[in-house]
């Protein structure tokens, strides 16, 4: 059941509570360490599940003494190879589940994984992307898409660019590792889990147990991160209900931080081929894009080429896109999944190309603007790019500036990206809002919050309809038995799916308190408001809440609300630009970013300096995508080398830079009661390739490797001499 809004439009800009910077409601709780993540949590007479993980890329479990691991001081339970799905006798990467147990204490768990000596045939692993593609060794029929006619479109261009792009694999390594505590209550099940979908591990759980979806309750009250990789239920949580249906106590399985650096999902890494043409005054002519995709063992494919096929108005474009089956650790979605890696190539592309046609890069982005949906000529609900390329203009115009403070070694220079992503959110999401008679207001939803501050955005929302201080709003979320069903925390869905929920419910609650405050002031309900607290007439009277509310006794005021559709015959994206400043050591390859200038259209911002800090945690992140991360896998053994924070190299505070954050903040008018749309993924999208162009604008190289390390940033110079010296010779 989906229902309509009934509400009116906000006005643009701030307004008492949603538009203006909100501190987490739950921030200082969080900070001192007062709040229980699914991490801490210890219940009585709990055990420890430890797993036995394949400790190469592809073999045959020869052996396994499981009878010894169930004797081992401490052990309560065993599971061996087969006994559920996830635990496999012919593992295919490095770290995949093979048996677990459960003991008193985690280390007697994991003494008894010793126990189950594991003897192992090693078997050839599959590794090499390309080959793959040879073989047929794929997860997914390829992926193609064509409009227009490339051949022809690339024929008639004054300029043609080819080049191939590659991006490499990268770990999650959210703060909070993934885990699960599982307790039996007869039949039933309770599931604690730090997840970014409370409903969906309801019925993945349900399904893979055989029980009714609300047998199962989920609660995640806190996470410690999520970024993609923490949408599904994971293994790890139906071996602990296995293993606490086994041993009629509750257990806890949690990944370590090398575990969480094997199992827990990645960025699937890619090899993208690519060309573009132009004529020569910068209109696109042609686009064409393969794009091979490193799934690991298991997977999907995420839209690699969207950004090729979404991000500019030209008429010929061919994309194909495969999704390798190969002996590594299998992919999970990781914010932005495939429009970070395909916005890294595209948008090299479009600076290699403007160099060659000597048109500006911000000037060739203008001139190929799309207004609307290339893919299928819909409208956009709307589209802001343009005005972020003008908001970019003052970044981009210092680049005479940061040139001119090159040094020696040291040379400057500034780049830019487009970005281009989902975002839009969409029924069905529920909230309930319930005032007492203190006039105080508790939102109700079994949402989550995964750390991006979805519950304070929430009590904004509901604080703002129902004219209350932000202080007297509470937000009870992540239980599925205490509240209607809530939209994933993907897709940088949560605030436009849940917030018009909410606000709905709130709205609902406020014409409850006005019909109320009517009958006892004996004033026509259409003249009355809520403010600041008061219910307040449009003659001038005004009464406090609690005197309405007052009267309720034990009684309660329940309102509801629901996510309405998104409007038909539209696309609903997110734009933005990124300027990037950076500063490149030639002689040792060193590249340091000073500044990134990141202004991004996502409608209405119900927080601006929670979305400032959503906008800082993704360019980091990306920063950390474009320099430094990089699961490293033995090329021979497909091993994975890089499984704890020293070896996989994350950002830290000394690697980040100035980060100018400028959101429009203007509302979708067509998208639900609040025209705001999400903000989780967009800031991540075009950073690495706006540190990339910066790179070619300082040196003159052509860096098209992520990570720009000091090898990839040395060869591309390299290559850059060579050709110079070839054009002289
Ligand atoms: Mo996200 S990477 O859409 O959970």
């Amino acid at each position: 059941m989906v229902e309509e809004d009934a509400l009116d439009r906000w006005p643009a800009g701030p307004l008492e509570t949603v538009g203006r910077p909100a501190e987490r409601v739950d921030g200082l709780a969080r900070a001192r360490g007062e709040v229980t993540y699914t991490a801490d949590l210890r219940l009585p007479g709990m055990l420890h599940a430890a797993v036995l993980r394949s400790p190469h890329a592809r073999a045959r479990l020869a052996r396994i003494d499981v009878d010894a691991a169930a004797k081992a001081p401490g052990v309560r339970a065993v599971l061996g190879p087969g006994e559920l799905d996830v635990l496999a006798r012919e593992p295919g990467y490095h770290g995949q589940p093979v048996a677990a147990v459960a003991a008193e204490t985690s280390g007697r768990a994991r003494a008894a994984l010793a126990a189950l000596a594991p003897e192992w045939e090693e078997l050839e692993p599959l590794l090499d992307p390309d080959e793959a593609v040879r073989r047929g060794s794929l997860i997914v029929e390829p992926k193609r898409y064509r409009r227009g006619d490339v051949d022809r479109g690339l024929a008639e261009a004054d300029v043609v660019v080819e080049a191939e792009y590659r991006t490499q694999s990268l770990l999650h390594n959210a703060l909070e590792t993934h885990g699960s505590v599982c307790v039996w209550e007869g039949s039933r099940l309770t599931v604690y889990t730090g997840t970014q979908y409370i409903w969906g591990v309801r019925d993945e759980v349900a399904e893979a147990l055989g029980l009714a979806p609300d047998d199962v309750r989920v609660v995640c009250r806190y996470v410690g991160g999520g970024f993609g990789a923490k949408n599904e239920a994971g293994s790890f949580t139906l071996v602990a209900a296995e293993l606490a249906r086994r041993t009629g106590r509750p257990v806890r399985c949690a990944l370590t931080r090398r575990e969480e650096n094997l199992d827990s999902g990645n960025r699937n890494p890619t090899i993208q081929r690519l060309a573009v043409g132009a004529r020569s005054d910068g209109t696109l002519t042609g686009l064409r894009g393969e794009y091979v995709c490193s799934l690991g063992w298991d997977g999907w494919l995420p839209s690699t080429a969207g950004p090729m096929q979404m991000l500019y108005a030209c008429e010929n474009v061919e994309t194909v896109e495969y999704g390798v089956k190969v002996n590594t650790p299998p992919m999970n979605a990781f914010r932005a999944p495939g429009f970070v890696e395909g916005t890294f190539g595209l948008e090299c592309l479009l600076d290699e190309l403007a160099a060659r046609l000597e048109v500006d890069p911000l000037e060739l982005r203008r001139r190929n603007y799309s207004h609307s949906d290339p893919l299928d000529g819909r409208p956009f609900s709307s589209k802001n790019l343009a005005e972020c390329y003008r908001r970019a203009e003052p970044h981009w115009a210092r680049r005479d500036e940061v040139r001119a403070r090159s040094d020696g070694a040291w040379q400057r220079g500034v780049g830019l990206a487009s970005q281009v992503w989902y975002g839009g959110g969409g029924p069905p999401s529920y909230a309930w809002v319930r005032v007492g008679s203190d006039g105080n207001a508790v939102v109700v939803t079994a949402m989550q919050d995964i750390g991006t501050g979805t519950r304070t955005a929430m009590a904004q929302i509901a604080a703002e309809e129902l004219g209350l201080p932000l202080e007297r709003v509470r937000v009870e979320l992540g239980d599925s038995a205490r509240g209607p069903y809530a939209v994933v925390s993907g897709g940088s869905s949560t605030v436009p799916s849940m917030g018009p929920a909410v606000r709905a419910a709130a709205g609902d609650a406020a014409r409850q308190i006005r019909e109320i405050a009517s009958q006892r002031f004996q004033v026509e309900e259409r003249v009355l408001a809520l403010q600041e607290g008061h219910v307040v007439s449009a003659d001038g009277g005004s009464w406090p809440l609690e005197d309405v509310t007052g009267l309720l006794g034990d009684a309660q005021i329940l309102g509801t609300g629901a996510r309405g559709p998104n409007p038909t015959g539209m696309r609903v994206l997110t734009f933005g630009i990124q300027v990037a400043d950076v500063a490149v050591d030639v002689e040792t390859g060193e590249v340091r970013v000073e500044r990134i200038a990141a202004i991004h259209d996502v409608g209405r911002v119900i927080n601006p300096l929670g979305a400032a800090s959503q906008v800082e945690g993704g360019v980091i992140q990306g920063l950390g995508h474009t320099l430094s991360e990089q699961r490293l896998l033995d090329p021979a053994s497909g091993e994975v080398l890089t499984q704890t924070l020293d070896a996989y190299r994350v950002p830290t505070i000394a690697d980040v830079p100035e980060i100018v954050v400028d959101l429009l903040d203007v509302p979708d008018e067509h998208l639900t009661n609040l025209g705001a749309k999400g903000l989780g993924e967009p800031p991540i999208v075009p950073t690495a390739a706006a540190v990339a162009n910066a790179i070619r604008d300082a040196t003159g190289a052509d860096v098209r490797s992520l990570p720009l390390n000091r090898e990839e940033v040395l060869r591309a110079l390299r290559d850059r001499e060579r050709a110079v010296a070839g054009q002289a010779g």
